[in-house]
């Protein structure tokens, strides 16, 4: 950041989509293994990634620090120390085999934002904040947005004894790590010291590009539901036992998913089911498999939909495993309510798209986002950065050059020119 180029050599800004571009290829090679982009909550990588974004912060004139979950944290004062503050972020932790834009595209453009405004000197009415939560995908303990409810008073002590994949615990995870987990309210922040919070993310859809617009106002955050199943049948010989003799639990699956996917696939516009992650035990070639255990992500338009999905589907699946014989076990991990944005934050956003020139254009996300969390203590707005081919958690993710260049000059507009609620014009 330090090295950014003075504005004022080309286009108004030009500079800041190089350096954010930089940026992001910097702490894209911050992996757990070089060739697929992986790095997860309360790693090594994880640390890695938090002292470097500290550098930048540090280098934009923010004071920085971590905070007690390992969010990333920064704050630029404003004309006088102490003010309420505009809390800009997003997340740094990816899916596994991820695209390099996902969260890091949001928080590294706030921090060339207040960057941009420190070389100028410029202190507004207003405190800025920036944070980098540490956990918005949920990769690691099967429970989303850790970081950003932890900031909001909203995290959940029971979360501290669920396991990873390895058997290692959230309450360990967080120690070995050097954090307190008995502390992680520390990290709790209240509504009186946020006027907003306000996040710029890539789309991950393709709506944008198909309207040939660089960005757009996002008008609320679909909900979700992510269940836990297990499925328990009998393990047996792959050559001794006959087939209506088997209580084939990997079979069962099978025919579960594909009856997620159906009722999705056909029921009403705008509900979408994923099984992203199936385990099979004991899990040889020879062996009828006797234990299953596979996730699943529900999400529909409106939050009633979306609870009306969910219980046809666990009827569908209760179903299957009672004519199965198997065994089935169903649990809740996680379930997010639809946030809408604040319309005098969204109208905000629309005057600075306007304001650099873009037609406004309104959408919802149908991916989740930290302002899920952020909603129990701010207002909420979004800004949506156009993909390439709305590709998002996948390596191919990517975001042109002038679109990111568009989003800063959106964003350090925006904030410029921020109100808090109810203020005059
Ligand atoms: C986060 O990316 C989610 O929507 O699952
Ligand atoms: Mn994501
Ligand atoms: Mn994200």
């Amino acid at each position: 950041m330090s090295e950014m180029k003075e504005p004022g050599a080309g286009p108004r800004n030009a500079s800041l989509g190089d350096e954010i571009v930089g940026c992001i290829d910097e702490l894209a090679a911050i992996s757990e293994t070089p060739e697929h982009l992986t790095r997860i909550f309360l790693t090594k990588e994880h640390r890695a990634a938090a002292d470097l974004i500290l550098s930048w912060m540090r280098d934009a004139g923010m004071r920085a620090h971590l905070d007690a979950i390992g969010n990333v944290c920064g704050r630029y004062e404003g004309e006088v120390a102490g003010m309420p503050c505009l809390m800009l972020g997003s997340h740094y932790d990816t899916v596994r085999d991820a695209g390099k834009w996902d969260g890091p595209l949001g928080l590294i453009t706030a921090i060339s934002c207040v960057a941009q405004l420190h070389r100028r000197g410029k202190r507004l009415p207003f405190a800025i904040e920036v944070t980098g939560f540490a956990d918005e995908e949920g990769v690691r303990f099967a429970s989303t947005l850790l970081g950003s409810r932890a900031v909001a008073g909203t995290f959940d002590e029971s979360v501290l004894g669920v396991k990873d994949s390895a058997g290692i615990s959230l309450r360990a995870a967080l120690s070995q790590f050097g954090l307190d987990p008995d502390h992680i309210g520390a990290a709790a922040r209240t509504r009186g010291e946020l006027l907003a919070y306000l996040e710029l993310h890539i789309e991950q859809g393709p709506v944008l590009e198909g309207l040939n617009l660089p960005v757009g106002v996002v008008t609320a955050i679909a909900g979700a539901t992510r269940l836990a199943a297990s499925l328990t049948g009998m393990a047996g010989h792959a050559g001794t036992v006959p087939m209506p003799l088997r209580r084939d639990a990997l079979a069962g699956a099978a025919e579960c998913i594909v009856a997620i996917e159906e009722f999705c696939r056909t029921g009403q516009s705008g509900l979408v089911g994923t099984v992203g992650y199936i385990h099979a035990t004991p899990g040889a070639t020879n062996v009828i498999s006797g234990q299953v255990s596979f996730t699943i992500d529900i999400r529909a338009p409106s939050d009633a939909h979306r609870k009306l999905a969910v219980a046809d589907i666990v009827r569908r699946i209760e179903n299957i495993a009672r004519r199965r014989k198997l065994k089935l076990q169903l649990d809740v991990t996680h379930e997010n309510r639809t946030v809408p944005c604040a319309p005098w934050l969204k109208d905000q956003v629309s005057e600075a798209i306007a304001g650099e020139g873009f037609r406004v254009f309104e959408l919802p996300s149908g991916a989740g986002h930290d302002g899920m969390a952020m909603i129990d203590i701010a207002d909420v707005a979004m800004l949506f950065v156009r993909c390439r081919g709305g590709i998002s958690h996948h390596p191919d993710e990517h975001v042109d050059l002038a679109d990111v260049d568009a989003g800063a000059r959106v964003l350090l507009r925006l904030i410029e020119n921020f109100r808090p609620r109810g203020a005059a014009q």
